[in-house]
């Protein structure tokens, strides 16, 4: 299957798209991405993944490649140049290329590079048995709310999970509270709230817990954004949100079972209205199409 990559301005075979080695992601992974979901055609939250790549480009002072509705417009150029219906739209900025030094000379031209591959649709194993995930001490950096292309962490957080047959690793501050995923915000059902770790630098703000909890709000239930514990008492229910993914329970962390070691009543409650909120945007589109 033929796919086609974006690289600085030109559409390429992906076997044949390149990056010079000296481009600073490679050297320094000294850039930041998105990765955005697009469903039959529709975007999930464009404008909202825009909004961070461009809060994360002015984090590290890289300029944007270009303004972000023509952004907008090569992300849906990329998604189409592809073959798949329901697909990931993985964009990444990096500051360009210079030679290899900390501070380059002068400011290098940012590299704009996206690849397109299939959304897959979580198992039906983890939705009706719920994934299972490890905690370990957060050994990331202290800007997490940076979507920044360094993601070794993560990967050794990946890794250590799959050592334990467990799906994802959950990341602790110092005082054990639970922070986020490797690659998903966490959520918690407590006393009947939808519970989160507020969003501050040791968080991704993502974009799926943004509209779990606005969906919540939306169906009256009470969102409580703060740091809290695994072993608190009243903790019922336990997901995971992320754009890839959408929102999928977690029965087991660290052996333990949560809400009796099954999926969660509002887990697939919220699950069930985020499905329903992309039901609604493919409509809207077909509406103004
Ligand atoms: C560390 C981290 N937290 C949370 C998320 C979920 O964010 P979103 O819902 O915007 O995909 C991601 C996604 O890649 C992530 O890498």
């Amino acid at each position: 299957m033929q796919l086609t990559a974006y690289v600085n301005g030109n559409m390429l075979p992906l076997q044949d798209a390149c990056i010079h080695i000296e481009d600073r992601g490679f050297q320094f992974a000294d850039g930041v991405y998105e990765v955005i979901a697009c469903i039959n055609g529709t975007f999930l939250d464009l404008d909202m993944h825009l909004q961070r790549l461009r809060y994360s480009c002015e984090a590290i002072a890289i300029d944007l490649p270009c303004p972000l509705h023509e952004m907008a417009a090569r992300i849906e150029a990329i998604y189409h140049a592809n073959p798949f219906e329901d697909a990931m739209i993985y964009v990444q900025i990096t500051r360009g290329r210079a030679a290899r030094a900390h501070l380059p000379n002068t400011m290098p031209t940012p590299s704009l590079i996206m690849t397109v591959r299939e959304l897959p649709a979580p198992s039906c194993e983890t939705l009706t048995q719920g994934a299972s995930a490890i905690t370990l001490d957060d050994i990331r950096w202290k800007r997490c709310d940076i979507k920044s292309i360094a993601l070794l962490a993560s990967v050794m957080g990946r890794q250590e999970a799959r050592r334990r047959q467990a799906d994802e690793t959950i990341w602790l501050d110092e005082q054990g509270h639970m922070l986020e995923g490797c690659s998903t915000n966490v959520l918690a059902v407590i006393d009947g709230s939808l519970v989160t770790h507020p969003l501050d630098h040791q968080v991704l703000g993502g974009i799926t817990r943004r509209l779990a909890l606005q969906l919540a709000r939306q169906h009256g239930i009470r969102v409580v954004e703060r740091p809290w514990h695994l072993h608190e008492a009243g903790l019922q229910e336990c997901m995971l949100s992320s754009t890839t993914q959408g929102i999928v329970p977690v029965c087991y962390i660290d052996g333990q079972a949560i809400g009796g070691g099954t999926p969660g009543k509002l887990t697939l409650q919220l699950r069930d209205w985020l499905l329903q909120h992309f039901d609604e945007l493919r409509q809207e589109k077909t509406h103004h199409a």
